[in-house]
């Protein structure tokens, strides 16, 4: 299959060693049977039974029974659903919840403010340490209503789309939540994508309103934000009003069409009534890298995210009312909407919006916070971790972080050495470490290693078991299931859940295409993943074109396509390669155009330059290298697959090279990547 660029047998060789937990220590306490009744009541109840591999049985023999129990019992619905699911996965038709009728915004907000108005819904963590706000559902109710009102004036009705570029803040979820409150679908741009990418998920949304903030405070350093929106803009003609809020008290210029967000609000009432959404309206659109140029808008929906987003933010994490949840991820990725809005919100928690980066003022801010807001749950990336070990333990310990009770991490494998870090230093060996696994696609945790109860075994470094209702699969490259542990394959998932997407906005050709045609009538992830001895899953890594640096996706794809655009570049191939802390790097290889002649360093630079202007910055390659040619097949592809060996330095790896066009091309390369020590 030609996604599978990675053979499966070299999957194995990308398993980090696993530590079983040794009997007796802190890691092997026994699975318990009787907290999940707590933990569950109403699904534990009806399926008559008291420990996790029963539920989870359940949960996937009976899937409309436990989905629809959870679904009564955790919503509040304006009318009740019909039928619990219908879905066709071999033609990528995913339907939950029909005939009912619910609004996002009341799920999150009203009925809490009718139960506990003055309970904090939000924590926002400024950039400056020690400026944090605390919002109250009440408070955030009338913000919600007051955008919601200004939007409505703005002529924005049920289903128009809303591109929201703005950082964490309360008037960034108030944004999102007002838009879910009048029936519109957001679509947040992470804040740091530049003016070319934002227009380009602008373009693809044919969003007619964007939201920004004039300006963003981030590491101490001012980001012009509304400048890089005036940017993307003058490319987007179906734009009509740009909505403004003050992060700082700068003035930045402002157009006919800019609106001071605040000035406006203030004029709207209070109150705004919650439009009735079915089940399976849209509710937001998220782009996401897949193997192309072309990033993909996922498309969600209602209640099925929303109660997948609630259900393993309480059970994954071990939430209870009063805890403070501490999501660092930006709002402008899944893991900030699913864990720093919908879930704790529509739990009725305490979330915290975290505006800076871990190194700032110094590497001790993440623990720092914890101690002063007193973080019940942190859940952070493992390249974060990876960098604050590397400044040592002082850091950790000079806070206390006695509040803390779990710790998770998402976004990309863990190695064990960060993990180790993570559950020693940071959690003093108490808290049960979440390596959780998950994508855009899936809208919210899939493999956790505590579902539901609280003292199962934890093997280091594994995302572990499948959440209720996930039911994975590994398949060989032959499209055969394989049966048994202690194996490696394709990771799909062989049984719809309420919080999957349903399709990719304005083109469900390449949503059939790209999860359901691979392994016909199952949602094939793109990762690959191992399932050990004891039946435990751990991911391998991506099997298609994407790389993960830092926990971001991206297509090798959209790096050369920017790459491509500089004068002197007739082609490239851009690869991932082990990093330190990114975890991958970006790897380019380029051919000039005949009679160029440039210095690497030269050229490196620019293309930097390039892929942080059409991209991001932490797309930017960390390595350049000049070649004379690309190895490719005869039909002319790129074998990035031997790439990767070659920068890998495992030449002995390199296997059949006889569907090479030309030989020399890896000879050539070799040289040039062991005469240049990638400095
Ligand atoms: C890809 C999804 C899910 C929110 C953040 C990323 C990788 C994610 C893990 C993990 C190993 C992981 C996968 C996946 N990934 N979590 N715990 N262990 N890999 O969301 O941008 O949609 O990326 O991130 O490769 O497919 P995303």
């Amino acid at each position: 299959m030609s996604w599978l660029r990675r053979p499966l047998a070299s999957l194995r060789s990308l398993v980090q060693p696993r530590r079983s937990s040794a009997p007796g220590s802190p890691l092997a306490r026994r699975s318990s049977t009787s907290s999940i009744s707590a933990f569950m009541p109403e699904a534990t109840a009806l399926a008559g039974v008291r420990d996790y591999p029963a539920l989870r049985q359940f949960s996937l023999q009976q899937a409309e029974r436990f989905w629809g129990a959870l679904a009564r019992e955790r919503l509040c619905w304006i009318s009740p659903f019909t039928t619990v699911s219908d879905c066709d996965l071999a033609l990528g038709n995913i339907r939950w919840f029909e005939g009912g009728r619910l609004n996002v915004s009341v799920n999150c907000i009203d009925r809490h403010v009718h139960t506990c108005p003055d309970r904090v819904a939000l924590i926002w963590e400024r950039d400056e340490p020690g400026s944090q706000v605390r919002i109250t559902y009440r408070q955030l109710l009338e913000m919600t209503c007051r955008v919601a009102n200004t939007l409505k004036r703005q002529g924005v009705r049920k289903g128009d789309r809303v591109t929201i570029y703005m950082p964490a803040s309360p008037i960034a979820v108030a944004s999102m939540l007002a838009c879910t409150r009048i029936g519109a679908v957001h679509t947040v741009v992470f804040a740091g994508f530049s003016a070319e990418a934002l227009a380009g998920r602008i373009q693809d949304a044919q969003a007619e309103t964007v939201i920004t903030t004039n300006q963003a405070v981030r590491g101490g350093r001012i980001i012009e934000l509304k400048k890089t929106v005036d940017q993307a803009v003058k490319m987007c003609s179906s734009v009509k009003h740009v909505l403004v809020a003050k992060r700082t008290e700068n003035e930045v210029p402002m157009s006919n069409i800019d609106i001071p967000l605040e000035e406006e609000m203030m004029k709207e009432e209070a109150f705004c009534d919650p439009v009735a959404m079915e089940s399976e309206d849209l509710l937001f659109l998220l782009y996401t890298s897949g193997s192309t140029g072309k990033p993909k808008g996922l498309v969600h929906t209602q209640a099925g995210y929303l109660l997948y987003a609630t259900v393993t933010h309480r059970y994954v994490f071990d939430y209870h009312d009063g805890d403070v949840f501490g999501c660092v991820a930006d709002i402008g990725w899944i893991t900030g909407h699913s864990y720093v809005v919908y879930g704790p919100l529509c739990n009725g928690g305490t979330t915290v919006l975290f505006e800076s980066t871990p190194v700032y003022p110094n590497p001790g801010r993440y623990w720092e916070m914890v101690e002063r807001l007193k973080i019940n749950q942190f859940y952070g990336a493992p390249t974060a971790i990876r960098l604050l070990l590397k400044y040592g333990d002082a850091w950790v310990k000079s806070h206390d972080r006695s509040s803390l009770k779990v710790l998770g991490t998402v976004g990309e494998p863990i190695n064990s050495e960060a993990w180790d870090w993570y559950y020693r230093v940071v959690g003093e060996s108490k808290c049960p470490v979440m390596d959780t696994w998950w994508q855009t696609e899936t809208g919210g945790i899939c493999i956790a290693p505590h579902p539901a109860t609280r003292e199962a075994e934890i093997v280091p470094a594994m995302a572990m078991r499948p959440f209720f209702g996930i039911n994975p699969v590994l398949m060989d490259d032959q499209g055969r299931k394989l049966m048994g542990n202690n194996i490696s394959g394709a990771l799909c998932i062989a049984q719809p859940w309420p919080g999957m997407a349903r399709t990719i906005y304005n083109d469900h050709d390449r949503f059939v295409n790209t999860y359901y045609k691979p392994y016909p009538n199952h949602f094939f992830t793109g990762d690959g993943a191992y399932r050990s001895e004891k039946g435990y899953y751990q991911i391998t890594g991506r099997l298609d074109d994407v790389i993960n640096i830092s926990g971001h996706r991206l297509a090798t794809a959209e790096i050369e396509g920017a790459v491509n655009l500089h004068r002197v570049v007739a082609e490239s191939a851009a690869i991932g390669c082990a990093h330190e802390i990114k975890g991958e790097a970006s790897y380019v290889f380029i051919v000039l155009k005949d009679g160029i002649d440039i210095a690497e360093h030269i050229i490196t630079e620019e293309l930097k330059h390039i892929v942080s202007q059409k991209i991001a910055k932490y797309a930017v390659p960390d390595y350049v290298q000049i070649v004379k040619r690309l190895p490719k097949t005869r039909s002319g592809k790129i074998m990035r697959r031997v790439l990767r060996k070659i920068v890998e330095q495992k030449l002995d790896e390199l296997g059949d090279l006889t569907t090479l066009d030309d030989h020399t091309a890896v000879q050539e390369i070799v040289a040039g990547v062991q005469g240049d020590p990638k400095e």
